[in-house]
């Protein structure tokens, strides 16, 4: 069983169309997935069943795939921790406010970096050029554009909420892009008065998307829909360059470590 748990749903029911009717009578909506890539214990933990009726479901697959054999099931491992106090967002959501703690990591790094920026200094400048890298492959290209590109087509783009987010995307953009203009330009006033406003704008934008917007958006979205949005944002991460991810999660890590201790806000 633990092969099919790791195996794409769409494979899954392929090779096992009666999963497909089984999973639709618990509103899981594999079938009309066009995308399918989650794998079937992806399936199950998006889906978060009480515990009994995740039992009963998993031993009706398990009676397709392998029929006349008794298989024992465990319950699929949640990588979410429901602390009472926490907000519980569906795992595509998380994905989302897990990225958001990066962005956090560099944005709570920003007074620092410019309290100590010497602009005759080689390795500041260079840290500058490399914090707008940040914004711009991390927070833009890899997180905001799953947000642009598939998260907010699932709701009206014209609503106010969503003009918010997107209006506070550009305003990031032209922030990056004027810090960098200072950067040529050797100005440390205007790398200052961008990188803070940044700061400041980021700070606000993913306070309102992770206590606001995306509770908003989890509870509008249907268990299908989760599903399906969950399995676009493993497609997207798939197609993005690994290696530049890489490189801006070592840069947070490094400028921490520069400054002798972790800062988070
Ligand atoms: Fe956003
Ligand atoms: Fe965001």
């Amino acid at each position: 069983m633990e092969q099919y748990l790791n195996t794409a749903i769409k494979e899954v029911i392929t090779k096992f169309p009666n999963v497909g009717k089984i999973l639709e009578e618990y509103e899981i909506g594999c079938v009309p997935c066009s995308v399918g890539s989650c794998l079937l214990k992806d399936v199950v933990e998006i889906h978060d069943l009480p515990e009994e009726e995740e039992q009963v479901l998993m031993a009706r697959i398990a009676g397709e795939i392998y029929p006349g054999r008794e298989i024992k099931v465990h319950r699929v491992e949640r990588n979410g921790k429901n602390r009472s106090k926490e907000l519980k967002y569906s795992p595509p959501m998380k994905r989302l406010v897990d990225e958001h703690a990066l962005i956090k990591r560099w944005v709570a790094l920003i007074p620092r970096v410019l309290e100590a920026l010497d602009m005759k200094s080689a390795e500041d400048t260079y840290l500058i050029l490399e914090g707008v890298n940040f914004i711009r492959s991390y927070a833009d290209r890899f997180h905001h554009a799953k947000e642009e590109d598939i998260l907010f087509k699932y709701f009206d783009e014209n609503s106010e909420l969503l003009k918010t987010m997107l209006e506070d995307h550009v305003k990031g953009r032209g922030h990056a892009k004027a810090t960098s203009e200072a950067l040529d330009k050797k100005d440390r006033e205007g790398i200052v008065e961008h990188l803070t406003a940044y700061r400041e704008l980021l700070t606000e934008h993913i306070k309102k998307e992770d206590e606001i917007l995306y509770p908003w958006m989890d509870r509008s979205l249907s268990v299908t829909q989760v599903g399906e949005l969950f399995s676009r944002f493993i497609e997207a991460d798939e197609a993005t360059d690994r290696k530049g991810i890489a490189r801006c999660e070592s840069f947070v890590l490094g400028v921490e470590k520069h400054f002798g201790k972790e800062v988070t806000k």
